[in-house]
Protein backbone atom coordinates (compact mmCIF):
# COMPACT_ATOMS: atom_id res chain seq x y z
CA UNK A 1 0.00 0.00 0.00
CA UNK A 2 1.48 3.67 -1.08
CA UNK A 3 -0.33 6.59 0.57
CA UNK A 4 0.64 10.03 -0.56
CA UNK A 5 -0.64 13.21 0.99
CA UNK A 6 -0.96 15.89 -1.26
CA UNK A 7 -1.22 20.01 -0.45
CA UNK A 8 -4.60 20.83 0.39
CA UNK A 9 -6.62 24.08 -0.01
CA UNK A 10 -8.09 23.90 3.83
CA UNK A 11 -10.55 21.66 5.64
CA UNK A 12 -14.45 22.03 6.47
CA UNK A 13 -16.86 20.22 7.97
CA UNK A 14 -18.22 18.41 10.95
CA UNK A 15 -16.84 14.54 11.89
CA UNK A 16 -17.48 12.41 14.81
CA UNK A 17 -14.16 10.65 16.25
CA UNK A 18 -14.04 7.28 16.76
CA UNK A 19 -13.80 5.69 20.27
CA UNK A 20 -10.60 6.50 22.43
CA UNK A 21 -7.93 3.92 22.38
CA UNK A 22 -6.86 3.41 25.78
CA UNK A 23 -9.96 4.25 27.55
CA UNK A 24 -11.50 1.16 24.65
CA UNK A 25 -8.83 -1.29 26.42
CA UNK A 26 -9.81 -0.75 29.76
CA UNK A 27 -13.29 -1.01 28.78
CA UNK A 28 -13.24 -4.48 27.54
CA UNK A 29 -10.90 -5.77 30.30
CA UNK A 30 -13.28 -3.95 32.98
CA UNK A 31 -16.33 -5.67 31.53
CA UNK A 32 -14.85 -9.05 31.03
CA UNK A 33 -13.98 -9.47 35.00
CA UNK A 34 -17.46 -7.63 35.61
CA UNK A 35 -20.03 -10.15 37.15
CA UNK A 36 -22.45 -10.37 34.15
CA UNK A 37 -22.73 -8.53 30.68
CA UNK A 38 -21.99 -4.97 29.86
CA UNK A 39 -22.64 -3.05 26.76
CA UNK A 40 -19.86 -1.07 24.94
CA UNK A 41 -20.50 1.50 22.32
CA UNK A 42 -18.00 3.46 20.52
CA UNK A 43 -15.37 0.82 20.84
CA UNK A 44 -12.69 1.70 18.65
CA UNK A 45 -12.07 -0.57 16.32
CA UNK A 46 -8.69 -0.58 15.47
CA UNK A 47 -5.24 -3.53 15.42
CA UNK A 48 -4.47 -3.00 19.32
CA UNK A 49 -8.01 -2.59 20.69
CA UNK A 50 -8.98 -5.72 18.35
CA UNK A 51 -5.65 -7.72 19.87
CA UNK A 52 -6.75 -6.89 23.61
CA UNK A 53 -10.44 -8.60 22.69
CA UNK A 54 -9.45 -11.30 21.02
CA UNK A 55 -7.14 -12.20 24.10
CA UNK A 56 -10.06 -11.92 26.04
CA UNK A 57 -11.92 -14.22 24.03
CA UNK A 58 -9.48 -16.50 24.36
CA UNK A 59 -9.42 -16.53 27.73
CA UNK A 60 -13.05 -17.72 27.14
CA UNK A 61 -14.94 -14.46 27.62
CA UNK A 62 -17.56 -14.10 25.25
CA UNK A 63 -18.08 -11.19 23.40
CA UNK A 64 -20.27 -10.10 20.78
CA UNK A 65 -21.28 -6.99 18.38
CA UNK A 66 -24.85 -6.07 18.09
CA UNK A 67 -26.18 -3.21 16.35
CA UNK A 68 -23.31 -1.35 16.44
CA UNK A 69 -22.35 -1.91 20.11
CA UNK A 70 -19.80 -5.05 21.80
CA UNK A 71 -21.27 -7.32 24.58
CA UNK A 72 -19.23 -8.40 27.13
CA UNK A 73 -20.33 -11.58 29.24
CA UNK A 74 -18.04 -10.61 32.20
CA UNK A 75 -16.83 -13.67 34.48
CA UNK A 76 -15.58 -11.96 37.35
CA UNK A 77 -11.65 -11.35 38.53
CA UNK A 78 -10.83 -14.86 38.54
CA UNK A 79 -13.12 -16.22 35.67
CA UNK A 80 -10.59 -16.46 33.04
CA UNK A 81 -10.18 -19.54 31.28
CA UNK A 82 -6.43 -20.69 30.64
CA UNK A 83 -5.39 -20.13 26.55
CA UNK A 84 -4.41 -22.78 24.95
CA UNK A 85 -1.89 -20.38 22.57
CA UNK A 86 0.58 -17.81 23.63
CA UNK A 87 -1.45 -14.30 23.49
CA UNK A 88 -0.98 -11.80 21.00
CA UNK A 89 -0.56 -8.32 21.24
CA UNK A 90 0.42 -6.77 17.85
CA UNK A 91 1.94 -2.99 18.29
CA UNK A 92 0.16 -2.57 21.56
CA UNK A 93 1.99 -2.46 24.52
CA UNK A 94 -1.73 -1.02 26.48
CA UNK A 95 -2.76 -4.11 26.14
CA UNK A 96 0.22 -6.03 27.26
CA UNK A 97 1.29 -4.16 29.98
CA UNK A 98 -2.69 -4.23 31.17
CA UNK A 99 -3.57 -7.49 30.71
CA UNK A 100 -0.41 -8.84 32.39
CA UNK A 101 -1.20 -7.20 35.49
CA UNK A 102 -4.91 -9.15 35.17
CA UNK A 103 -3.36 -12.34 34.21
CA UNK A 104 -1.18 -12.19 37.45
CA UNK A 105 -4.20 -12.84 39.56
CA UNK A 106 -5.14 -15.89 37.27
CA UNK A 107 -4.83 -19.18 38.60
CA UNK A 108 -3.32 -20.59 35.36
CA UNK A 109 -0.32 -19.83 33.50
CA UNK A 110 0.27 -17.50 30.09
CA UNK A 111 2.70 -16.23 27.57
CA UNK A 112 2.59 -12.76 26.16
CA UNK A 113 4.00 -11.78 22.94
CA UNK A 114 4.09 -9.22 20.08
CA UNK A 115 4.90 -7.96 16.81
CA UNK A 116 8.60 -6.95 16.09
CA UNK A 117 8.14 -3.14 17.53
CA UNK A 118 6.43 -4.45 20.82
CA UNK A 119 8.85 -6.92 21.23
CA UNK A 120 11.76 -4.72 21.41
CA UNK A 121 10.03 -2.40 24.57
CA UNK A 122 10.75 -2.28 28.01
CA UNK A 123 8.93 -4.75 29.97
CA UNK A 124 11.24 -4.84 33.07
CA UNK A 125 8.74 -1.25 33.79
CA UNK A 126 5.98 -3.37 35.19
CA UNK A 127 7.93 -6.76 35.82
CA UNK A 128 9.55 -4.99 38.73
CA UNK A 129 6.30 -3.78 40.66
CA UNK A 130 4.95 -6.90 39.86
CA UNK A 131 7.45 -8.78 41.23
CA UNK A 132 7.50 -6.62 44.81
CA UNK A 133 3.95 -8.09 44.90
CA UNK A 134 4.69 -11.48 44.87
CA UNK A 135 3.62 -12.02 40.60
CA UNK A 136 5.79 -14.78 39.06
CA UNK A 137 6.39 -12.79 36.00
CA UNK A 138 9.84 -13.15 34.10
CA UNK A 139 10.45 -11.60 30.18
CA UNK A 140 13.61 -12.53 28.27
CA UNK A 141 16.73 -11.45 29.59
CA UNK A 142 16.55 -8.11 28.21
CA UNK A 143 13.38 -8.02 30.12
CA UNK A 144 11.30 -7.82 26.90
CA UNK A 145 8.65 -10.31 25.25
CA UNK A 146 7.82 -13.08 25.24
CA UNK A 147 6.57 -12.23 29.12
CA UNK A 148 5.53 -15.46 30.60
CA UNK A 149 3.39 -15.62 34.09
CA UNK A 150 2.74 -18.66 36.52
CA UNK A 151 0.11 -18.59 39.14
CA UNK A 152 1.31 -16.98 42.34
CA UNK A 153 0.88 -18.45 46.24
CA UNK A 154 -0.14 -14.54 47.44
CA UNK A 155 -0.12 -11.60 45.90
CA UNK A 156 0.03 -8.24 48.41
CA UNK A 157 -1.15 -4.52 47.42
CA UNK A 158 1.76 -1.97 47.50
CA UNK A 159 3.07 1.17 48.22
CA UNK A 160 4.74 2.08 44.93
CA UNK A 161 6.64 5.68 44.19
CA UNK A 162 6.27 5.53 40.01
CA UNK A 163 9.78 6.46 38.91
CA UNK A 164 8.51 7.24 35.65
CA UNK A 165 5.03 8.97 34.42
CA UNK A 166 3.81 5.77 33.25
CA UNK A 167 -0.63 4.98 32.62
CA UNK A 168 0.49 1.68 31.77
CA UNK A 169 2.83 0.63 34.60
CA UNK A 170 0.12 2.41 37.35
CA UNK A 171 -2.58 0.34 35.49
CA UNK A 172 -1.02 -3.07 35.55
CA UNK A 173 -0.11 -2.91 39.16
CA UNK A 174 -4.07 -1.76 39.69
CA UNK A 175 -5.11 -4.61 37.67
CA UNK A 176 -2.88 -6.95 39.86
CA UNK A 177 -4.40 -5.34 43.28
CA UNK A 178 -7.85 -6.81 42.47
CA UNK A 179 -6.44 -9.71 43.27
CA UNK A 180 -4.04 -8.69 46.14
CA UNK A 181 -4.86 -9.04 49.99
CA UNK A 182 -4.18 -5.58 51.46
CA UNK A 183 -4.28 -1.54 49.84
CA UNK A 184 -2.70 -0.62 47.28
CA UNK A 185 -0.94 2.90 47.08
CA UNK A 186 0.47 4.47 44.15
CA UNK A 187 2.47 7.87 44.21
CA UNK A 188 3.27 9.56 41.13
CA UNK A 189 5.46 12.86 40.80
CA UNK A 190 3.37 13.82 37.08
CA UNK A 191 0.52 12.57 37.02
CA UNK A 192 0.11 10.48 33.96
CA UNK A 193 -3.64 9.46 32.16
CA UNK A 194 -6.22 8.43 34.96
CA UNK A 195 -8.63 6.64 32.48
CA UNK A 196 -7.95 3.26 34.59
CA UNK A 197 -8.96 4.63 37.65
CA UNK A 198 -12.32 6.19 35.99
CA UNK A 199 -13.14 3.08 34.98
CA UNK A 200 -12.86 1.49 38.36
CA UNK A 201 -14.36 3.86 39.75
CA UNK A 202 -17.56 3.50 36.94
CA UNK A 203 -17.54 -0.49 37.25
CA UNK A 204 -17.87 0.24 41.33
CA UNK A 205 -14.16 -0.27 42.75
CA UNK A 206 -13.60 1.19 46.18
CA UNK A 207 -10.60 3.61 44.53
CA UNK A 208 -9.65 7.71 45.46
CA UNK A 209 -7.45 9.05 43.09
CA UNK A 210 -5.76 12.75 42.84
CA UNK A 211 -3.22 14.19 41.28
CA UNK A 212 -0.35 13.08 43.71
CA UNK A 213 -1.93 9.45 44.61
CA UNK A 214 -3.80 6.59 43.44
CA UNK A 215 -5.71 4.40 46.32
CA UNK A 216 -7.16 1.05 45.55
CA UNK A 217 -9.38 -0.73 48.87
CA UNK A 218 -11.25 -4.08 49.33
CA UNK A 219 -12.77 -4.62 45.98
CA UNK A 220 -14.03 -7.87 45.41
CA UNK A 221 -16.21 -7.25 42.38
CA UNK A 222 -17.16 -4.98 39.76
CA UNK A 223 -20.67 -4.37 38.28
CA UNK A 224 -21.13 -4.06 34.96
CA UNK A 225 -22.35 -1.28 32.99
CA UNK A 226 -22.87 0.34 29.85
CA UNK A 227 -20.01 2.24 28.46
CA UNK A 228 -20.02 4.68 26.10
CA UNK A 229 -16.40 5.48 24.85
CA UNK A 230 -15.62 9.39 24.45
CA UNK A 231 -13.84 10.21 20.73
CA UNK A 232 -10.23 9.57 21.06
CA UNK A 233 -8.45 13.23 21.56
CA UNK A 234 -5.05 11.51 20.42
CA UNK A 235 -6.87 11.00 16.97
CA UNK A 236 -8.62 14.03 17.25
CA UNK A 237 -5.17 15.92 17.73
CA UNK A 238 -4.24 14.94 13.47
CA UNK A 239 -6.75 16.94 12.68
CA UNK A 240 -6.94 19.62 15.27
CA UNK A 241 -3.32 20.38 13.73
CA UNK A 242 -4.34 20.21 9.92
CA UNK A 243 -6.90 22.54 10.51
CA UNK A 244 -4.48 25.28 12.22
CA UNK A 245 -1.74 24.58 9.98
CA UNK A 246 -3.72 25.17 6.46
CA UNK A 247 -5.30 28.23 5.21
CA UNK A 248 -9.14 28.89 4.92
CA UNK A 249 -10.23 25.63 7.51
CA UNK A 250 -12.62 25.72 9.94
CA UNK A 251 -13.84 22.06 11.08
CA UNK A 252 -16.15 20.66 14.22
CA UNK A 253 -14.52 17.53 15.89
CA UNK A 254 -17.80 16.46 17.84
CA UNK A 255 -17.91 14.01 21.52
CA UNK A 256 -14.33 14.11 21.78
CA UNK A 257 -12.69 12.92 25.29
CA UNK A 258 -11.57 15.68 27.54
CA UNK A 259 -9.93 14.33 29.87
CA UNK A 260 -7.66 16.99 31.64
CA UNK A 261 -4.39 14.15 31.46
CA UNK A 262 -4.83 14.06 28.22
CA UNK A 263 -5.53 17.11 26.44
CA UNK A 264 -2.14 19.27 26.96
CA UNK A 265 -1.68 19.43 23.69
CA UNK A 266 -4.68 21.37 23.20
CA UNK A 267 -3.85 24.11 25.73
CA UNK A 268 -0.46 24.23 24.49
CA UNK A 269 -1.88 25.11 20.66
CA UNK A 270 -4.41 27.47 22.32
CA UNK A 271 -1.21 29.09 24.12
CA UNK A 272 0.62 29.48 20.66
CA UNK A 273 -2.60 31.54 19.04
CA UNK A 274 -4.50 28.63 17.77
CA UNK A 275 -7.83 29.49 17.13
CA UNK A 276 -9.91 26.62 18.93
CA UNK A 277 -13.31 26.73 20.92
CA UNK A 278 -14.24 24.21 23.14
CA UNK A 279 -18.19 24.16 23.57
CA UNK A 280 -20.92 21.34 24.46
CA UNK A 281 -19.14 20.36 27.33
CA UNK A 282 -20.74 16.96 29.06
CA UNK A 283 -19.72 13.28 29.87
CA UNK A 284 -19.59 9.60 29.17
CA UNK A 285 -19.68 8.07 32.46
CA UNK A 286 -16.30 9.29 34.39
CA UNK A 287 -15.08 10.94 31.39
CA UNK A 288 -15.45 14.06 29.98
CA UNK A 289 -16.43 15.23 26.45
CA UNK A 290 -17.09 17.98 24.05
CA UNK A 291 -17.34 19.50 20.75
CA UNK A 292 -14.37 21.34 19.20
CA UNK A 293 -14.11 23.56 16.37
CA UNK A 294 -10.63 24.80 14.72
CA UNK A 295 -9.87 27.63 12.34
CA UNK A 296 -6.94 28.11 10.46
CA UNK A 297 -4.07 29.83 12.87
CA UNK A 298 -0.90 31.92 13.05
CA UNK A 299 0.74 29.83 15.44
CA UNK A 300 3.38 30.97 17.76
CA UNK A 301 6.44 28.64 18.86
CA UNK A 302 5.96 26.86 22.29
CA UNK A 303 7.86 25.44 25.63
CA UNK A 304 7.13 22.01 26.47
CA UNK A 305 8.40 21.74 29.97
CA UNK A 306 9.02 18.34 31.81
CA UNK A 307 5.62 18.83 33.83
CA UNK A 308 3.84 18.72 30.24
CA UNK A 309 5.29 15.87 28.81
CA UNK A 310 3.06 13.03 30.29
CA UNK A 311 -0.26 14.36 29.32
CA UNK A 312 1.17 15.12 25.67
CA UNK A 313 3.29 12.28 25.26
CA UNK A 314 1.22 10.55 22.18
CA UNK A 315 1.02 14.41 20.88
CA UNK A 316 4.35 14.93 20.66
CA UNK A 317 5.06 14.09 16.95
CA UNK A 318 2.21 16.19 15.68
CA UNK A 319 2.97 19.22 18.21
CA UNK A 320 6.69 19.04 16.46
CA UNK A 321 4.70 19.24 12.93
CA UNK A 322 2.70 22.28 14.24
CA UNK A 323 5.59 23.68 15.19
CA UNK A 324 7.58 23.67 12.17
CA UNK A 325 4.94 25.83 11.18
CA UNK A 326 5.17 28.31 13.58
CA UNK A 327 6.73 31.61 14.08
CA UNK A 328 9.70 30.99 16.29
CA UNK A 329 12.04 28.22 18.23
CA UNK A 330 9.89 25.79 20.02
CA UNK A 331 11.42 23.69 22.63
CA UNK A 332 10.37 20.41 24.29
CA UNK A 333 12.11 19.43 27.43
CA UNK A 334 12.85 15.87 29.37
CA UNK A 335 11.05 13.75 26.19
CA UNK A 336 13.43 10.90 26.77
CA UNK A 337 10.71 8.87 27.15
CA UNK A 338 9.42 9.10 23.03
CA UNK A 339 12.49 6.71 22.10
CA UNK A 340 10.22 3.85 24.30
CA UNK A 341 7.42 4.12 21.97
CA UNK A 342 6.26 2.11 19.34
CA UNK A 343 9.37 3.53 17.62
CA UNK A 344 12.08 5.76 18.84
CA UNK A 345 9.82 8.65 18.08
CA UNK A 346 13.19 11.20 17.94
CA UNK A 347 14.92 9.55 15.84
CA UNK A 348 11.93 9.17 13.37
CA UNK A 349 10.62 12.80 13.82
CA UNK A 350 14.24 13.92 13.45
CA UNK A 351 14.34 12.05 10.21
CA UNK A 352 11.60 13.79 8.99
CA UNK A 353 11.76 17.05 10.14
CA UNK A 354 15.24 17.11 8.28
CA UNK A 355 13.75 15.88 5.05
CA UNK A 356 11.14 18.87 5.60
CA UNK A 357 14.00 21.23 5.74
CA UNK A 358 13.08 22.26 9.08
CA UNK A 359 16.17 22.87 11.00
CA UNK A 360 16.13 21.27 14.69
CA UNK A 361 18.44 19.93 17.06
CA UNK A 362 19.17 18.08 20.86
CA UNK A 363 20.32 20.93 23.29
CA UNK A 364 21.57 18.78 26.11
CA UNK A 365 17.89 17.37 27.41
CA UNK A 366 16.41 19.74 25.33
CA UNK A 367 14.72 19.52 21.61
CA UNK A 368 14.49 22.28 19.56
CA UNK A 369 12.76 23.18 16.47
CA UNK A 370 12.82 26.58 14.19
CA UNK A 371 9.41 26.90 13.10
CA UNK A 372 9.37 28.11 9.81
CA UNK A 373 6.04 29.75 9.48
CA UNK A 374 2.67 29.30 7.93
CA UNK A 375 3.49 30.65 4.51
CA UNK A 376 6.58 27.47 4.49
CA UNK A 377 5.75 24.54 2.58
CA UNK A 378 7.79 21.75 2.97
CA UNK A 379 9.58 20.14 0.02
CA UNK A 380 8.30 16.48 -1.42
CA UNK A 381 10.03 13.64 0.21
CA UNK A 382 9.30 10.11 1.57
CA UNK A 383 8.66 9.64 5.02
CA UNK A 384 10.23 6.82 6.75
CA UNK A 385 7.34 5.52 9.41
CA UNK A 386 9.77 2.73 11.15
CA UNK A 387 5.69 1.04 11.11
CA UNK A 388 4.49 3.57 13.68
CA UNK A 389 0.87 4.97 13.09
CA UNK A 390 1.86 8.03 14.82
CA UNK A 391 5.21 9.22 12.73
CA UNK A 392 2.84 8.05 9.60
CA UNK A 393 0.00 10.31 10.35
CA UNK A 394 1.64 13.38 11.62
CA UNK A 395 3.68 13.10 8.26
CA UNK A 396 0.75 12.95 6.21
CA UNK A 397 -0.75 15.81 8.01
CA UNK A 398 2.78 17.71 7.13
CA UNK A 399 2.42 17.16 3.40
CA UNK A 400 -1.30 19.36 3.25
CA UNK A 401 1.50 22.32 3.35
CA UNK A 402 3.58 20.37 0.97
CA UNK A 403 4.92 22.09 -2.23
CA UNK A 404 2.95 19.18 -3.83
CA UNK A 405 3.28 16.33 -1.73
CA UNK A 406 5.08 13.97 0.89
CA UNK A 407 4.68 9.83 0.59
CA UNK A 408 4.10 7.97 3.68
CA UNK A 409 6.45 4.66 4.15
CA UNK A 410 4.42 1.56 5.20
CA UNK A 411 1.03 3.57 6.02
CA UNK A 412 -0.86 0.00 7.29
CA UNK A 413 0.65 0.96 10.64
CA UNK A 414 -2.18 3.47 10.95
CA UNK A 415 -4.59 0.54 11.34
CA UNK A 416 -3.17 0.47 15.10
CA UNK A 417 -4.59 3.35 16.27
CA UNK A 418 -6.89 5.06 13.73
CA UNK A 419 -8.02 2.82 10.40
CA UNK A 420 -10.53 5.80 9.31
CA UNK A 421 -8.35 8.52 8.94
CA UNK A 422 -7.64 8.43 5.82
CA UNK A 423 -11.27 8.87 4.57
CA UNK A 424 -12.31 11.18 7.57
CA UNK A 425 -8.97 12.97 6.40
CA UNK A 426 -9.91 13.39 3.09
CA UNK A 427 -14.37 13.73 4.30
CA UNK A 428 -12.55 17.05 5.71
CA UNK A 429 -10.56 18.48 2.64
CA UNK A 430 -7.65 16.30 3.30
CA UNK A 431 -5.90 15.42 0.25
CA UNK A 432 -4.67 11.30 0.67
CA UNK A 433 -4.06 9.61 -2.29
CA UNK A 434 -4.14 5.48 -1.58
CA UNK A 435 -2.88 3.14 -4.00
C1 LIG B 1 -1.36 4.60 27.35
C2 LIG B 1 -0.37 5.20 28.06
C3 LIG B 1 0.79 5.86 27.45
C4 LIG B 1 0.59 6.15 25.97
C5 LIG B 1 -0.05 5.00 25.27
C6 LIG B 1 -1.38 4.64 25.88
C7 LIG B 1 -2.45 3.95 28.07
O1 LIG B 1 1.94 5.05 27.62
O2 LIG B 1 1.80 6.50 25.36
O3 LIG B 1 -0.26 5.30 23.88
O4 LIG B 1 -3.51 3.65 27.47
O5 LIG B 1 -2.30 3.69 29.28
P1 LIG B 1 2.79 5.08 28.99
O6 LIG B 1 1.82 4.96 30.08
O7 LIG B 1 3.72 3.93 28.95
O8 LIG B 1 3.51 6.39 28.95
Amino acid sequence: MKLISKSSEGLHGEIKIPGDKSISHRALICASISDGTSKISNLQESEDVINTLNSLKQLGIRIYKKNESYFVEGKGFKGLKESENQLYFGNSGTGTRLMSGLLSIQNFSSSLTGDDSLSQRPMKRIIEPLVKMGVNISGSKEDTLPLRITPSEKINGIHYEMPIASAQVKSAILFASLGATGDTKIIEKTKSRDHTERMFEFFGANIRYSDKETILKNTDKFTPQNVEIPGDFSSSAFFIVAALISKNSDITLREVGMNPSRIALLNKLIEMGGDIQVFNNSSFGKEPIADVNVKSSSLKSCEVTSDDVANLIDELPILFVASSFAEGISSFNEIEELKHKESDRLKAMQDGLDKMKVKNFLNGNVFCIEGMGKNYKSPNFLAETYYDHRIAMSFAIAGLNSSSSIEIASPESINTSFPEFIDLGNRLGCNFEVS
